[in-house]
């Protein structure tokens, strides 16, 4: 896809409402300057869903979301940026035309859309069957007795293959497709040696996979018996890529949203029956290891993810797989465990709703249970522990947060019996690749969360760089590391003064497609505080950042000295401990005259 031209995008923000497009969605009331909703991203009872009509943004002050209207459309729908804006330009009439597109690609689009337009054909073919044809009456009894009803059945637009041969390919030709393209599907397959075609599904219950438009892109079919394979797939093709497509997304990603978790699970049935019992954000991989595109899509849905695998080793490692492609992307992610021999389908029929529950209850975060797994492994001996730790802390260098990394390092060392300062010195140093830190100051910077007041005093700094040429010249000159602790706010900091024109302004609108939804969240919720007063001149803001970095440094090098003394102390060190004894002074002695 092309790049749409600048001025094309400002022209369809401008001529769209975010009033109008919210609430296409969800009722909007007046109140104030804003308009006020329930937030459509997190569960809650009263409206903290605002949108403002003069700014053309919105934020929820619940779940801390915002952005601007192309950003809303993006959250809603699962788009990307350019199909947030195709889809505003239809709605206020202006083409987004492409720029450029090769006869190749053209090529490829119409492909893609035969594809889709036959796998909806025979969708609906599937599932007539299925519902109501004589032919549909072996899968009719097998949904049935596995405890399955119509309700089901249409959500997940399920449907039968029939055993007659020939069925599905008549079908289709009937309506016109050519029988070379609808090999291309996968669904009809040349014979061998001429003898005319044959189906890929007969006689198989069928459970279509669903892209994020409700488009089907392949199926997976299970047999009625116990004979073998028990489940048979779509081949990959240019419609369907099975690391970068989740069974049940489109039927669980309002719930996602709603809860803010997804369950990942093993099989289409599992998808079936959390949905029905009333979990319905559940979703399977489709016979295939997660992915870290898997990770990225589940992210626009979630933040935390419990990840229901089968008790044995196949079970662990494709849960340890998952783990390694979902945290770097900075899910939280937990393990749920299954009485052995179970999957959630099975433990619904046999011990409810309460009993997988109370699983769901007892899930452990997964790094927990990796560690644990670590030393089952390896045995207790020094090197068996440190083998262990080493593949730990591989896990614990990819975690965004550093918050995490400290409380993971702790239980490490806590397990492990090795030195927790050791451990974190593994972490921090060495010729690790992080490609999460972009920016040089971000490893010279502890890597800590800051208190709520050092937040808030950053927060204003942010504020004040909004409005204020003068103050954001004077962070540009001094660095952003001078005044921001947190790595979102000096990211942000950053990204505004990237974003600034020749004269030192700022653009009206700064909501970029370049800019990620943690950062987009947090400009919207500054932009909805920027015309409340103001308590304190901005000099005084400034001097307040740069003193709560410079004594976040100086606790933290007290903290070390604490540390540095006690060992010092039990090595009878003298002339160490007096050395520390007098840092420890003068941080004191400066932490005092700061306050
Ligand atoms: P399972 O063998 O655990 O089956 O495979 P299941 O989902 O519990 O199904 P039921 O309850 O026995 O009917 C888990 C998943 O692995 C993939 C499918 O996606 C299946 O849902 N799979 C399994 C295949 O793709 N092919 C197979 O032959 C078996
Ligand atoms: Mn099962």
């Amino acid at each position: 896809m092309g790049r749409i031209a600048d001025d094309k995008i400002e022209a369809i923000r401008d001529r769209c409402d975010i009033v109008e497009v919210v609430s296409s969605y969800l009722p909007l009331k007046h109140s104030g300057v804003n308009h006020q909703g329930l937030c459509p991203f997190h569960q809650e009872k009263s409206p903290s869903f605002n949108v403002n009509s003069a700014r053309q943004i919105f934020h929820c002050f619940g779940c801390g979301v915002g952005g601007n209207v192309f950003s809303f459309l993006m959250r809603m729908e699962g788009l990307r940026f350019p199909e947030a804006v195709r889809r505003l330009g239809e709605k206020v009439g202006i083409e987004v035309e492409e720029e450029a597109v090769s006869s190749d690609e053209i090529r490829r689009r119409e492909e893609r859309e035969r594809l889709l337009q036959i796998n909806e054909v025979a969708g609906t073919f599937y599932h007539q069957t299925l519902l109501s044809d004589e032919s549909g009456g072996g899968g009719r009894h097998y949904l049935r007795q596995r405890g399955y009803e119509g309700e089901t059945v249409r959500a997940f637009q399920l449907g039968f293959a029939p055993e007659a041969r020939g069925v599905l390919e008549k079908h289709l030709l009937e309506k016109k497709f050519a029988i070379h393209v609808v090999q291309q599907s996968g669904l009809v397959r040349p014979g061998k040696q001429d003898r005319g075609h044959y189906e890929l599904f007969r006689n198989r219950l069928l459970f279509p996979i669903h892209d994020l438009q409700g488009r089907i892109v392949a199926f997976g079919g299970r047999v009625l018996d116990d004979s073998l394979p028990k489940y048979i797939n779509s081949p990959e093709t240019a419609v369907y890529h099975k690391g970068q497509t989740l069974y049940g997304l489109y039927q669980a990603r309002d719930a996602m949203r709603q809860s803010g978790e997804a369950l990942v699970v093993e099989g289409y049935f599992d998808v079936l029956a959390l949905h029905r019992a009333g979990f319905a954000g559940a979703v399977a991989t489709c016979g295939t290891a997660l992915t870290a595109d898997h990770a990225r899509l589940l992210k626009r849905y979630a933040g935390k993810i419990l990840l229901i695998f089968d008790e044995d080793a196949a079970g662990r490692k494709a849960t340890f797989r998952a783990m390694d492609a979902l945290l770097p992307v900075g899910l939280a992610v937990s393990v749920v465990a299954m009485p052995a021999g179970e999957d959630p389908d099975s433990l619904i029929k046999t011990a409810g709703e309460d009993g997988f529950r109370r699983c769901l209850d007892a899930a452990r975060p997964v790094l927990e249970v990796f560690i644990e797994d670590q030393l089952r492994i390896n045995d207790l001996s020094v090197e068996g522990r440190a083998r262990a730790a080493e593949q730990v802390l591989e896990r614990i260098r990819r975690l965004p947060g550093d918050l995490e990394r400290s409380l993971y390092l702790q239980q490490l060392a806590g397990l492990t019996k090795l030195d927790v300062e050791l451990l974190r010195s593994k972490v921090s140093g060495g010729s690790l690749v992080q490609p999460q830190v972009r920016r040089a100051v971000a490893q010279t910077l502890p890597r800590q969360r800051p208190s709520a007041e050092t937040e808030k005093t950053q927060k204003y700094l942010l504020r004040l760089m909004l409005v204020n040429d003068q103050q954001r010249r004077c962070v540009r000159e001094e660095g952003t590391e001078g005044f921001f602790l947190d790595e979102l706010f000096r990211g942000l900091a950053e990204y505004l003064l990237e974003r600034e024109d020749e004269d030192g302004r700022l653009p009206e609108d700064l909501f970029d497609a370049s800019l990620d939804e943690a950062h987009q969240s947090l400009l919207a919720s500054l932009k909805f505080q920027d015309d409340q007063g103001w308590a304190d001149n901005p000099e005084k803001i400034l001097s307040d950042c740069r003193r709560a970095v410079s004594n976040y440094l100086l606790k933290r090098r007290l903290q070390e000295v604490d540390r540095l003394e006690e060992e010092a102390r039990n090595n009878n060190d003298e002339a160490a401990l007096m050395q520390y004894l007098r840092e420890r002074m003068e941080i004191n002695q400066k932490l005092k005259k700061k306050l």
